[in-house]
């Protein structure tokens, strides 16, 4: 279900610079693949110097004109419309340019080495328009100062952030984004934070956690920038606290997961394997671990990669199916491997069979994930006789173990 949500108007987050960002509450799955229940936002800005002005980002290319007449809010002259800065080609950000460009004749495009490099691949663009910026560069706009800087693979390899020296801003593009669109407000302390800070975490499981380590690589770059308005290209802005959402992505890039936190994860089809599952719960529990489960049936991925985040070992129960995994079991197993989101967690798996084991090919498969294992890697017939139960005994001490 989706509906049309009117914009906020554009509004300053300081002097003389503007948010001009849309909510997109049509998509329902971004790149997609997520759900978007709640919609998502293209935060883009304008920075007006005394000489120049420069737009920074824009948006998904349905709201071309709505960005573009946005822009004539604010602005009233396009002619000292010099720069478009484009911190990430990702088309959710710059697939309205080519239109925008048309509008704004005198507007070139700032990209870094490698987005001038990669940007005539996705978009249809001519190279007298395009300026391609260094790691530090500035560029003065009167009064205003943009420094460029180089953050490959946040989330691209072109990837760069914009920092606004006079104001402090710094235009983080997708780092730091959050999914659901801005609908009361676009400020960290006008918004329901505890909302949007679930909505960051499922975002950076979706689309940053496998660079997780070039998000530190980012912050060891950025640690002598003062940060007074952290202002992304998706979600609220934060003017009061930005050091929650950048302590916790230090947290979740690490990763720092919460030490008796366990994602149970499972798949079952005549509830064979469930009496087990209920079996793992109710020892865990006693051991005072945190225990948040999804039925990869019923769950969508999206929100077990969230859950994922924060846990700090994994357990898998599954059935075996036409001599493989169970199909959702597998799908997430190699979602998982696509991520690289076992890197600093550990897995556990029990695999329910009749005829024939496949806890070979899921072990590989999350060792591959970048999961530790926890042995013993347990098979077992829906029924367990003796060996097997005692072998899961084992893996639920050894699970205990691995957290005291
Ligand atoms: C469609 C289907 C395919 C199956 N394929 C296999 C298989 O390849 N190997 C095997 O050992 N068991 C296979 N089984 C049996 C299940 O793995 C077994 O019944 C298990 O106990 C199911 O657990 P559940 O009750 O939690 O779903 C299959 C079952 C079904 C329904
Ligand atoms: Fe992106
Ligand atoms: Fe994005």
């Amino acid at each position: 279900m989706w509906c049309i949500r009117l914009n906020l108007r554009p509004r300053p987050i300081a002097k003389d610079v503007y948010w001009i960002g849309v909510n997109d509450d049509i998509k329902e799955l971004f790149e997609s693949l997520w759900p978007l229940p709640f919609g998502i936002s293209y935060n883009a800005y304008v920075v007006i110097g005394n000489d120049a002005i420069a737009l920074i980002d824009a948006v998904d290319e349905r709201f071309a004109y709505d960005y573009i007449g946005r822009v004539r809010e604010v602005v009233g002259d396009f002619n000292k419309i010099y720069y478009i800065v484009v911190n990430h080609l990702e088309p959710d950000h710059h697939g309205a340019t080519p239109y925008i460009l048309e509008a704004m004749p005198k507007a070139k495009l700032i990209t870094s080495q490698m987005g001038s490099r990669i940007l005539s691949s996705i978009y249809r663009v001519s190279s007298n328009r395009i300026l391609a910026v260094k790691d530090g560069d500035k560029i003065e706009l009167g009064g205003k100062t943009l420094r460029f800087i180089y953050t490959p693979w946040l989330h691209w390899p072109e990837t760069m952030v914009t920092y606004l020296e006079e104001d402090e801003i710094l235009f983080s593009c997708d780092a730091f984004g959050s999914y659901g669109s801005l609908q009361k407000g676009i400020f960290d302390d006008e918004l329901d934070m505890d909302f949007y800070i679930d909505e960051a975490r499922r975002y950076f499981s979706n689309i940053v956690i496998k660079y997780a380590r070039n998000v530190l690589e980012a912050f060891e770059k950025l640690k002598n920038i003062e940060i007074k308005i952290l202002a992304p290209s998706h979600g609220p802005i934060y003017r009061s606290n930005s050091n929650r959402i950048i302590e916790l992505y230090k947290k979740w890039s690490q990763p720092i997961p919460e030490k008796d936190r366990v994602l149970l994860i499972y798949g079952s089809m005549y509830g064979r394997g469930e009496l087990i599952i209920e079996h793992i719960i109710e020892r865990l529990s006693q051991e005072g671990l945190k225990i948040t489960s999804h039925n990869v049936s019923t769950s969508h991925p999206s929100y077990i990669l969230s859950d994922l985040v924060e846990s700090y070992i994994v357990v898998f129960i599954y059935p075996s199916y036409d001599a493989g995994i169970f199909p959702y079991m597998e799908d997430i197993m190699r979602l998982f491997q696509l991520k690289q989101a076992g890197r600093g967690r550990y897995a556990a798996t029990i695999n329910v069979y009749a005829w024939a084991s496949t806890a070979k090919q899921a072990t590989e498969l999350l060792t591959k994930a970048g999961f530790k294992i926890i042995e013993p890697i347990v098979e077992t017939k829906a029924m367990p006789n003796e060996e097997e139960l005692k072998k899961m005994e084992t893996l639920i001490n050894n699970i205990i173990k691995t957290i005291k």
